[in-house]
């Protein structure tokens, strides 16, 4: 589907009047009056999008949807960063690349991002330079004048004990998992900033949510990688050795995996259209969370493995589930048809095994 065709099909009713339901759901989260916004800043033109972490997952599903589906509108400029462009780590690199460029809007992906056996060992690192880069991106885009800056944040940074479905009130309410501390309150941290940025300066920058996302160009490495692009892998070298694939743990926890490409096409959307400071989640239904088990048999279909599927029960299975509502997004997107899984983990497959010698793996 044209992505442009997608977007206007999908707008909800909910979205007549995005001003007063922006304001009115900041004013009863801060009970703060709506500062006025600044004059100077305002973008009529065409919009220039500097895309921070353009080279990973992410930003080449952004970059597919923007250059290939129609994404991008007349006149517009879309940058897309990797770090050969810049450390964002470094505020000089920051500033310099923000000023040879002169964003009006930013996608800000980039973070240092890792397995989980990484992120145990280096929660101190996880924090800092995760604070660093958002810090470094956010004031320098306050700085310059940019109208509006999207952040990705993660469900992973959700309080460990919690209730289900999360949502997007949740962020703050406990401690995130152990593990990953480090990373969870630097991504954090960022809704705060957000919130600051509006109450003292009127700026409009919020941030969105994701689930579990997979797709060309993920990170395929069997210890590090991400669940299902890691499993895909597993599997393709099983296939090519005659060997069984061994999953991790009892295959029973449930998961929502977002394919890169509609997450690309609901980023795109909440760029030009969402106006709320606060984030949001974008994911699959609820009722799309599937099993590892399913997942796994999915990529084997995907990949015609026709050999055994085993299941290493001495090994943790992690969180039994993590499940996320995407009732905020339905109120503003009723419509919007994900990619079914069985079909975007073939798609994956396929990129992956045309790619597989240049795939990080
Ligand atoms: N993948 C998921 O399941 C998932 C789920 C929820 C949220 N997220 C969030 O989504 C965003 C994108 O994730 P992804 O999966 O696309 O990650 P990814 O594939 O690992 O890509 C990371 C990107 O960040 C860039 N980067 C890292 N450190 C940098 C630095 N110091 N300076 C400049 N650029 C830097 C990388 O550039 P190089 O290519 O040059 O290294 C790369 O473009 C992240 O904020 C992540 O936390 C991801």
């Amino acid at each position: 589907m044209m992505w442009t065709h997608c977007v206007f099909q999908l707008i909800g009713p909910i979205y007549s009047n995005p001003e007063i339901y922006f304001l009115s759901n900041f004013l009863h989260h801060s009970e703060q009056p709506a500062p006025k916004k600044m004059e100077s800043d305002i973008n009529t033109g065409p919009m220039r999008v500097l895309v921070t972490g353009g080279s990973g997952l992410v930003g080449k599903a952004i970059e597919h949807v923007v250059l290939q589906e129609g994404g991008k509108l007349e006149g517009e400029e879309w940058i897309f960063l990797s770090t050969k462009d810049a450390d964002l780590l470094d505020v000089g690199q920051t500033r310099a690349v923000f000023e040879k460029y002169r964003p009006t809007h930013v996608i800000h992906l980039a973070a240092k991002v890792g397995g989980l056996f990484l992120h145990m060992k280096e929660n101190m690192h996880f924090l800092r330079d995760n604070l660093r880069i958002n810090d470094n991106v956010l004031q320098t885009a306050h700085e310059m004048g940019v109208t509006k800056v999207l952040s990705c944040l993660s469900s992973c940074i959700f309080p460990d004990k919690t209730t289900y479905p999360i949502d997007e009130t949740m962020i703050h309410n406990g401690q995130p998992h152990d593990s990953n501390f480090g990373y969870s309150y630097a991504k954090r941290m960022i809704d705060v900033q957000n919130r600051a940025y509006f109450q003292q300066f009127g700026r409009r920058y919020t941030a969105i949510i994701p689930t579990n996302v997979f797709g060309p160009y993920d990170n395929f490495n069997i210890e590090n990688g991400h669940v299902l692009s890691a499993l895909m892998n597993k599997t393709y070298k099983a296939k090519t050795e005659g060997t069984p694939v061994t999953v991790c743990g009892t295959g029973a926890p449930r998961r929502q995996f977002i394919y890169s490409l509609d997450l690309g096409r609901l980023i795109v959307w909440v760029l030009r259209e969402y106006e709320e400071i606060a984030p949001i989640i974008l994911s699959v239904n609820e009722e799309d969370e599937v099993s590892i088990k399913e997942a796994v048999e999915m990529i084997a279909d995907a990949l015609d493995f026709k050999g055994k599927i085993q299941f290493d029960t001495t090994l943790p299975d992690g969180q039994m589930k993590k499940t996320a509502s995407n009732a905020k997004l339905r109120r503003y997107l009723p419509n919007f048809t994900f990619t079914p899984l069985q079909e975007a983990i073939k798609k994956t497959c396929d990129w992956f095994v045309a790619n597989y010698d240049t795939a990080r793996t």
